[in-house]
């Protein structure tokens, strides 16, 4: 069972000051309608049935997710706020999936994923694709994470809107980690149906939810890393 107020509860970030400010609330709330128009929802058939990640519509035929998010096929729904509420929403199928070669299960070293769709989105009030950072564009340090914390699984549910919440990012522990990911502290976090979803910072999306370790660190995947791999990806089809 999923929690499904994982993502409400990873307000409860801490901030550089950890030590001091442990658990502290800063901030978690539901987004305003449609002000991610870049979110996806990735809808992953596997064997044990339907599950759910989140994604990052970089084209109109393109969407970046986590590579442990992988399925034997996927729709991505786009326009989404509330999943009980399907309205302005597309439902589009995966033409070809795109998992980076260099990923590694057991580290979640290089945990992208990019879907080509099979037809392209309509770019509307309710879609449209975000700018990816890239190597040149400076480290974040206070950015945001949105995700449908409680789209997996069948726990009871708090809500089925978008959330979202603050974070502020610090040191992953050591330089091999801060290589491959940002990294958050919380006592709680983004649960699994956050997985492949956005860390905006600056309006652009810099990383993408990953895992975490020991329920504290919460990992995000370096999209300034891969940007390169990506647009060629996507000039290759
Ligand atoms: C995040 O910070 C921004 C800018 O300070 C603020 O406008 C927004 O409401 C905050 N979001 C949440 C979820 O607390
Ligand atoms: C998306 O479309 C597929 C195939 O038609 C369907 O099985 C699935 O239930 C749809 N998903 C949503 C959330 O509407």
């Amino acid at each position: 069972m999923q929690l499904c107020w994982t993502l409400l509860v990873l307000a409860l970030t801490l901030t550089a000051q950890d030590a001091v400010y442990a658990g502290r609330i800063i901030g978690g709330k539901k987004a305003k309608p449609h002000s991610r128009p870049y979110m996806a929802l990735v809808e992953r058939n596997t064997p044990s049935g339907k599950k759910y990640c989140g994604g990052i519509l970089l084209r109109d035929d393109f969407v970046l997710t986590a590579a442990h998010c992988h399925a034997s096929s996927y729709n991505v729904i786009l326009g989404v706020h509330d999943i009980n509420k399907p309205v302005n929403t597309q439902n589009i199928s995966v033409k070809q999936a795109f998992p980076n070669k260099e990923y590694d299960k057991n580290t979640l070293k290089n945990d992208i994923l990019l879907l080509q769709l099979n037809a392209k989105a309509e770019i509307n009030t309710y879609v449209s694709d975000i700018a990816m950072a890239g190597p040149e564009d400076a480290n974040p340090t206070v950015c945001s994470v949105a995700g449908w914390g409680c789209s997996e699984g069948s726990g009871p549910r708090m809500t089925t809107v978008l959330m979202e919440v603050n974070v502020t990012l610090g040191s992953c522990g050591d330089q091999e980690s801060d290589s491959y990911f940002y990294c958050c502290e919380g006592k709680h976090g983004v649960g699994k149906g956050d997985s492949g979803g956005p860390l905006v910072c600056d309006e652009k999306v810099y990383g993408v939810v990953s895992g975490k370790i020991d329920e504290i660190l919460h990992l995000f995947s370096k999209v300034p890393n891969h940007k390169k791999w990506i647009e060629e990806t996507m000039n290759s089809v």
